[in-house]
């Protein structure tokens, strides 16, 4: 099936007893036991069944199966929030004294969570000097478990290039891990590049109502853990929180988000709740449909920007100057999907203006929504880092961040027109 058939049809028919045609919200917290054997069976994982909703629910697995389909990858599990998957992409391959390279322009989040959060549990999060690969490099050791980046950076809207640093891992035998969810499996697969693990926030485009959190963590199947036990015993030695399932064994090319469920999901519970996953999964219905109108808004905005004379710069990668207009083409079809940052000659204090006149977009740090959204990152989302930091983040002071929706072009750059005229 082509995407926008899997968007509508994957991993669901028909349910056989109530013939419902939308997959039903399975409310429950439990699954009944035919007998006790059925139960040892389920608990030692001979047999294949619902246990209990932290470990898995059926309307969730509906949608694990049509992302890991998008995605192209073997096997999917969601999770309360993007950050939540984020966490478990790292931890699932990490421990005390290990390390992950990541590039610097990151989500916010993510940057707390690799150079705070984690480090407080001896795992470091190490960002390189840019996204380029020698920087990258630079920063890898015998304890480093993964290279991470953002396909298209938010909010930095760099684009990587995922080819090469799937190439640099591999040759460090570690696997590339990409936050896909500024592109979305509509624009951009990763692991079609030879990334080997993808992460999303489903809050933004995936759910695309600005209604619901998610997250959502993909493995290719495709890194060969087995090769390599002593950089990753997680799934070559007996799992001692498990009775003692040996992952690569039992679960082969699905171990790594088999341990994923049965450890951290297990014990620590960030589980995306049925109703949830429903919505998400009605938002997915429309993906590529609503990506169209994110991206052709996007480009309409972005002309009239570079043409204002208020505008200092615009970072639109249909731009043939461009840096990113080269990778673009490759990995995003020529797009940086609803994103689009520019800054105006009148730097912070005018951007703050403007920011302030926007009547029809949303002041929220929420990307991704149906509804265009404004942000004024050094303010909000990234005001805990240094001025440094932010320049390493791709972040300057006058940065505004659109993220466009689907609504009516000319209404759009009606609204911009008019606070801009406010400075
Ligand atoms: C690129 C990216 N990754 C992860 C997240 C975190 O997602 P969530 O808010 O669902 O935890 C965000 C949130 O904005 C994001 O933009």
């Amino acid at each position: 099936m082509n995407d926008q058939t899997i968007e509508v049809h994957g991993g669901y028919q028909t349910e056989q007893t109530t013939h419902a045609v939308i997959p039903p919200i399975y409310q429950t917290v439990a699954y009944e036991f035919d007998d006790a054997q059925h139960a040892a069976d389920l608990f030692n994982l001979a047999k294949p069944g619902n246990i209990y909703s932290r470990l898995m629910n059926p309307t969730s697995q509906v949608l694990e199966e049509r992302l890991a389909m998008l995605e192209q990858g073997k096997a999917a599990i969601v999770t309360a929030s993007g950050q939540a998957a984020i966490t478990y992409a790292i931890t699932n391959i990490t421990k005390y004294g290990d390390n992950i390279v990541s590039v610097p322009q990151l989500y916010g989040g993510t940057y707390t969570l690799l150079t705070s959060l984690l480090p407080e549990y001896g795992v470091e999060g190490r960002l390189a000097d840019s996204d380029q690969v020698a920087d990258l490099e630079a920063k890898i050791d015998e304890n480093t478990k993964a290279i991470y980046c953002e396909s298209i950076g938010n909010p930095a809207a760099n684009i990587v290039d995922i080819e090469a640093l799937a190439a640099l891992a591999h040759k460090h035998g570690i696997p590339l891990i990409v936050d896909n969810t500024v592109a979305s499996p509509a624009l951009c697969k990763p692991i079609l590049h030879g990334a080997d693990i993808v992460v999303h926030s489903l809050t933004k485009f995936c759910a695309g109502h600005g209604t619901t959190l998610g997250g959502v963590v993909v493995d290719s199947g495709k890194f060969p853990w087995a090769k390599y036990p002593e950089k990753f015993p997680q799934f070559s030695v007996p799992e001692k929180s498990y009775h003692g399932v040996v992952y690569n064994e039992q679960f082969g090319d699905l171990s790594y988000i088999a341990r994923i469920r049965t450890v951290a999901m297990r014990n620590t519970g960030a589980v995306l709740p049925a109703l949830s996953s429903f919505l998400i999964l009605m938002g997915l219905e429309t993906l590529s449909l609503r990506m169209q109108q994110h991206v052709k808004n996007t480009f309409a905005i972005a002309d009239y920007l570079k043409a204002h004379p208020k505008v200092a710069w615009v970072n639109c990668a249909k731009y043939e100057d461009s840096k990113y207009h080269a990778l673009a083409q490759k990995y995003t079809k020529g797009t940086q999907s609803g994103l689009l940052t520019f800054g105006l000659k009148g730097g912070l204090e005018d951007g703050i203006k403007f920011f302030d006149s926007l009547k029809l977009f949303k002041r929220v740090v929420n990307v991704g929504d149906a509804r265009s959204c404004c942000c004024h990152p050094a303010s909000t989302t990234h005001r805990q880092l240094t001025e440094e930091q932010l320049i390493g983040a791709g972040i300057t002071p006058e940065l505004i961040r659109l993220t466009i929706g689907i609504e009516d072009t000319e209404d759009l750059i009606a609204d911009i027109e008019q606070a801009l005229a406010k400075i």
